[in-house]
């Protein structure tokens, strides 16, 4: 049931290729921009992401608007056949307005308001700064609606924050008022009985108080909603005058901050930066799992459509505690890799280095030395020819039989809770159960879809829902009849715990899903670091090893119904269900007690993937370190065999493969050098 999408830019059919450019640094360096426009051409970049950083540039004093140096540079695109991702210069307001109008500048939690300084720290709710991103993005739309180099809107840059100015915390009642009508139904969705925090007049919501959950989440929801509310603002007149140009901004992975789902909504394509630590460690691997699911997660945010990897670094970045050089091979690998993962675009930040400011040692495609004889753009430059000859990949998607459940509510709320172990006040617990399951199916070259609990789930045949403490409205019906139909559900200790405010189920966990689980979970026992136990399989579970290691979390369950899988081996609870599955309807529910260790769910969602036909990208075993992902368009696979270890592998990728950029006959019998990348095509398998 694939599909192919219309490519992101109307009638510009390839992959994209290109990266944030800074003209308006180098104005009186006109030799340095014939560079730029020479350079591009050898190293087959097609766009550029234009003035996201512009607005001292585009309106140096209020009113006298500057666009002829951009005109210049949009002329000289659309000449060269380039398209412009051209932003909006909202991620950074220029001084003159930042002084002018003091209350544009965000203010910190304890009432100070900030000094103009760094970037993206505007006020969301200040109607001047709304009025002046109106005008802004208003002549912009005006001068570029029809240019030929325009492409795509590049909203601000990296939404992040919240402010806690007066205006903000008054809109803020404001949505508390239309979201609960009474003060007595906040204070009960609260509880605030709790501690005398009995909220007795609107105006008292002041300060987020740590203790009280709902509170918390209410004011995440809150940023989100006021952080879509100012994107809205900022599209409008891009809306009304260029409604034919998609819009996205960029987003930053699995960020807390914001719940992407809600911004994703707004954006016509979806786009994130892409800054992985692959350093040619024993843990490349896992690295390398977890970055193919953020981008599965970034595909999911509009149900499978192509989206577009904003930023990454051709060479090291310049934030990390060490910023170690990528090895040869890892940025191709890197790039690919997205688009394995539906990504119709593989762009940098950045294309030059600047001579100043604190990017000026960031990788770039052109260094200080300001040629093209450097390490690194010979590896742009062997890029950007894999990407022209993945034409035909623009607008296939990925088919996903499997489905891991990531919702920020959740995140939020796990963080917000005490009782579950956490670091620096992140519930890790969740994030790395999360990676464990998903690393599973990247072992087998399983392709996955990262969802919403509250999307439809009807297409799955199987759902892992790992941690969901927040059970939201229609949440527990959707899961139970997803498995009433005959799909299969795993759950797991920390699942079904509250409601969307935080309010514990009563009747005992996992509330709502104990029928669906046919287990009630007592209690959960936390292990220290340096404890472990393990589950010991119950005879009939053969296709699992004897044994396995679990540690961190050991929930203390009773099977009320299900079939006990496996016992814990160790302490006061050994011989307690640790593994159960339930047969419910024409479906079946897992319940696993435990953080288990990665050989467990590797072997338990192997024995899954095989019991219930769910396709593998090749039918073959994939070695160590290398995964293989598939787009297709329903006639024709492609299929990436990316090898993320040091070593060179052998891969079995079956019969019939062609390779798609050199243009030849391949396999069965495939070599993958140490971080290479194979892209073959192949009939689909239907
Ligand atoms: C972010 C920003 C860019 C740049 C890079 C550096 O992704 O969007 O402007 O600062 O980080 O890695
Ligand atoms: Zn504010």
């Amino acid at each position: 049931m694939s599909q192919r999408y219309e490519p992101i830019i109307k009638g510009f059919p390839q992959m994209l290729h290109g990266g944030d450019y800074n003209p308006d640094q180098w104005l009186d360096r006109l030799d340095v921009i014939d560079q730029d426009f020479r350079l591009a051409k050898l190293s087959g970049v097609n766009t550029w992401s234009v003035g996201i950083f512009s607005w001292a540039a585009l309106e140096p004093e209020e009113g006298r608007f500057e666009f002829g140096w951009l005109d210049r540079i949009m002329d000289r695109m659309a000449a060269d056949g380039m398209k412009a991702v051209l932003a909006t210069p909202s991620g950074a307001k220029p001084n003159w307005m930042a002084t002018k109008y003091p209350e544009i500048r965000r203010v910190q939690p304890m009432g100070n308001r900030e000094h103009q300084a760094g970037r993206h720290n505007h006020c969301f709710t200040s109607p001047v700064y709304r009025e002046k991103v109106t005008i802004m993005n208003t002549r912009l739309a005006e001068r570029y609606r029809g240019h030929a180099a325009l492409g795509v809107w590049h909203l601000s840059n990296e939404y992040s924050g919240d402010c806690h100015c007066d205006l903000c915390k008054r809109t803020f009642r404001a949505w508390l008022k239309a979201k609960y009508g009474t003060l007595d139904r906040l204070n009960k969705s609260w509880w605030t009985a709790f501690w005398a925090h009995t909220y007795t007049d609107w105006d008292q919501v002041d300060w987020i108080d740590g203790c009280v959950h709902g509170l918390v989440l209410d004011w995440q929801r809150f940023v989100s909603d006021q952080t879509v509310d100012f994107i809205r603002c900022e599209s409008a007149p891009l809306r009304r005058l260029t409604p034919d140009v998609p819009i996205t901004t960029n987003l930053m992975g699995t960020f807390l901050g914001l719940d992407y789902r809600r911004l994703a909504a707004e954006l016509d394509v979806v786009s994130w930066d892409n800054y992985p630590a692959y350093h040619d460690r024993a843990d490349m691997p896992a690295t390398g799992a977890f970055i193919s699911f953020v981008h599965d997660l970034n595909r999911g945010l509009k149900g499978g459509r192509p989206f577009m990897m904003m930023e990454s670094s051709p060479s090291a970045v310049n934030w990390m505690p060490l910023n170690k050089l990528l090895r040869p091979g890892i940025h191709r690998l890197k790039s690919l890799q997205a688009v394995a993962h539906g990504s119709d675009s593989v762009q940098y930040f950045q294309w030059r280095k600047g001579r100043g400011s604190t990017e000026k040692f960031h990788g770039a495609v052109v260094d200080h030395v300001g040629h093209e004889h450097t390490r690194v753009f010979g590896d742009v430059a062997e890029v950007g020819r894999s990407l022209g000859k993945l034409g035909d990949v623009v607008g296939t998607t990925v088919p996903a039989e499997v489905a891991i459940i990531y919702d920020w509510e959740n995140r939020w709320l796990l963080n917000a809770v005490q009782g579950p172990p956490k670091q620096h006040g992140v519930c890790q617990l969740h994030e790395d159960w999360v990676q464990r399951h998903y690393r599973a199916f990247w072992k087998q070259g399983v392709p996955v879809d990262v969802v919403a609990s509250t999307d439809d789930l009807s297409r799955y045949k199987l759902v892992v829902a790992p941690m969901l403490y927040m059970l939201q409205p229609g949440v527990a019906d959707r899961l139970t009849a997803f498995v009433r139909i005959g799909g299969t559900l795993v759950g797991s200790f920390l699942t079904g715990i509250a409601d969307e405010n935080d309010l514990v189920f009563e009747g005992g966990w996992p509330g709502p899903l104990r029928p669906v689980f046919g287990v009630w979970a007592e209690e959960i026992d936390y292990l220290y670091a340096d404890e472990t136990n393990h589950m010991v399989m119950t005879p009939g579970a053969d296709e699992l090893g004897a044994e396995y290691g679990v540690s961190a979390a050991c929930d203390l369950i009773h099977a009320e119904g299900a079939r006990v899988l496996a016992t814990y081996g160790a302490d006061f609870y050994a011989g307690r269900p640790a593994l159960t599955v339930n047969a419910f309807g024409k479906g079946q529910a897992y319940y696993m007690a435990a953080f288990a260790d990665q050989e467990f769910l590797d072997d338990f969602h192997g024995a899954e993937i095989a019991r219930l036909g769910i396709r593998r990208v090749l039918e073959a075993e994939l070695p160590d370190g290398v995964t293989a992902q598939v787009r297709t368009d329903g006639k024709t696979d492609y299929v990436f065999v990316m090898n993320f270890s040091s070593q060179a592998r052998v891969v079995d990728i079956g019969p019939g493969c062609q390779d798609v950029v050199e243009g030849r006959a391949v396999g069965p019998r495939l070599d993958v050098s140490g971080y290479g990348v194979v892209v073959v095509q192949r009939p689909c398998r239907g």
